[in-house]
């Protein structure tokens, strides 16, 4: 029958709303294989903690309230004492524990160390992904997120966790494969990635759950993120659980999440800036607009379409305005006068570049959009990295996306966009084809070649040859069940 309207206590914290980011421990596990049973009955005492996103959003409310008396008041806000769980599992896990039909979705249930190549990673023409760290080569079963505002909290939070699972060394039902803790930069880096721009602007709003949007920020339908509802692919009014496109019904409310371990050349990356400004500029303005056009965002968030000059500041946090473009001036779908055709946020949501391609589609983006979580991890740049430019502590980013198909999904933006020489597919003011190269940041090829056009403003089809900068260890794909689903078909 057709699913009840959605109810956002069925679904995990970390899909629709995000789990609080000051810091993350993402726990990956295998479940031990003699104790599968028992781990399905321990997780029913996990449930309870499992954070959902109607927790989620009254965690937000009471912060806001929080600052708002604290402001009354003339004090400063305290810190409010928050944690979250979330719970996922790869197709491994799924089998391991007995679950095995199928989910409809053939990128999740093969595992991203298959999809390697396809995603490009370096190295995959002649091995076998070479830089992935073992952990994800052997796979895990599942991965728990906890996350809070101190490190405090979140060992406390796992200490809880272990409880349960690891009762007694000797007979615990599942096994640590790794864990990766991630944490928001200090100070006013506060929400930037670790080359400095700032993060987590742009993401999509969502019909009957976000009451409203920003300027700009378009509303995707519950489905492109949730399984079997409205805009999932595989959505079929009647949910059956037999039949061509449909999903079993366990997988209600779920979503994938596509985990990749990003590793940053931070210094490489500041050192290039630095040796190829734009010409013609002051040369610290010159390297800033270099790194800003290979973003499509100033450092600050500002975005190039709207500031194609200079950094603005006020224009970067002001949520009302900072999503507000669509490449879509009269003169942004043939130059790259505003943003480089390759720009990192325009090969990865193109707004108007193929909306208008598809102008018969109310929004050909929307199968497209991802709901980014992700968190940096590694500690800040050394004096002596920055001296010398090259990296010698491993830090970037636990990039971590939802979606409800994870081909058209982050697949889709990795592969068919970001690696891809000519998307967008473009002509020039000739009517001439324009190559735009790869996405600077992560576009990546097995080959490990990379270069884009554009870059200069001055000098649009100039070839710029791109070291890499973002070197991925690897990662999985996992499915985040709904609560009703942990109960009801995971855990016994
Ligand atoms: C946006 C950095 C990896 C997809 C952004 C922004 C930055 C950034 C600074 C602008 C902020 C914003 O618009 O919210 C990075 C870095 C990465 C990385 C440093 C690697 C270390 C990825 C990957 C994907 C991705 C792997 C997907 C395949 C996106 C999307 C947006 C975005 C969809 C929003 C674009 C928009 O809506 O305008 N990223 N990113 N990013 N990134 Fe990444």
């Amino acid at each position: 029958s057709t699913p009840a309207p959605l109810d956002l206590n069925n679904v995990q914290g970390d899909i629709l709303a995000g789990l609080p980011k000051k810091t993350q421990t993402y726990f990956f596990f295998l479940i031990d294989e003699s104790r599968v049973q028992a781990f399905r009955r321990q997780l029913a005492t996990l449930i309870p903690l499992i954070t959902t996103t109607a927790q989620v959003f009254s965690h937000h409310e009471k912060i806001s309230q929080n600052k708002k008396d604290a402001v009354g008041r003339g004090v400063s806000p305290s810190l409010l004492k928050i944690s979250g769980v979330n719970i996922v599992f790869s197709q491994k896990g799924l089998v391991k524990m007995g679950i095995n039909d199928n989910i409809g979705d053939d990128v999740f249930r093969k595992g991203m160390l298959a999809d390697a190549p396809t995603l490009g990673d370096p190295g995959t023409a002649t091995s076998d992904s070479p830089d992935w760290v073992p952990a994800f080569k052997q796979g895990v079963d599942g991965m728990i997120l906890v996350s809070g505002e101190s490190h405090q909290t979140v060992a406390e939070t796992l200490a809880e966790i272990e409880r349960i699972f690891f009762v007694g060394a000797h007979c615990a039902t599942i096994h640590e494969a790794l864990r990766i803790v991630g944490d928001v930069r200090p100070g006013k880096e506060k929400g930037h990635e670790h080359f400095g721009f700032l993060d987590g602007i742009s993401q999509p709003a969502v019909r009957g759950v976000n009451a409203t949007n920003n300027p700009g920020q378009e509303f995707v339908r519950q489905g492109i993120t949730l399984l079997g509802r409205e805009g999932d692919d595989k959505f079929n009014a009647a949910f059956v659980d037999q039949g061509p496109n449909t999903r079993p019904s366990w997988a209600l409310d779920g979503s994938f999440l596509a985990f990749r371990y990003l590793f940053q050349l931070v210094p490489e990356f500041q050192t290039f800036l630095k040796r190829n400004p734009i010409a013609g500029l002051a040369p610290d303005l010159g390297s800033e607009l270099l790194g800003a056009r290979f973003v499509g965002r100033w450092m600050s968030g500002a975005p190039v379409d709207i500031a194609p000059t200079h950094d603005d500041p006020a224009l970067g946090k002001d949520a009302s305005r900072n999503n507000n473009f669509r490449y879509a001036f009269p003169d942004d779908s043939k130059t790259q006068d505003r943003c480089p055709f390759a720009a990192h946020t325009r090969k990865t949501n193109p707004r108007a570049d193929i909306e208008d391609l598809n102008a018969t589609t109310a929004n050909a983006n929307e199968k497209h959009r991802i709901f980014r979580r992700g968190v940096q991890f590694g500690p800040e740049v050394t004096a002596a990295e920055a001296a010398s430019g090259k990296t010698v502590h491993g830090r970037g980013l636990l990039f971590a996306a939802y979606q409800s198909n994870i081909h058209f999904g982050f697949q889709f933006l990795q592969n068919n966009w970001s690696n891809t020489a000519n998307f967008p597919p473009k002509t020039g003011p000739t009517g001439a084809a324009v190559i735009s190269g790869l996405d600077p940041l992560i576009g990546q090829n097995a080959a490990g070649a990379r270069s884009m056009i554009g870059a200069n403003p001055q000098s649009q089809s100039t070839s710029l040859t791109l070291p890499t900068w973002v070197v991925p260890k690897g990662g999985e794909y996992f499915f985040s069940p709904s609560i009703p689903a942990l109960k009801a078909t995971f855990a016994l």
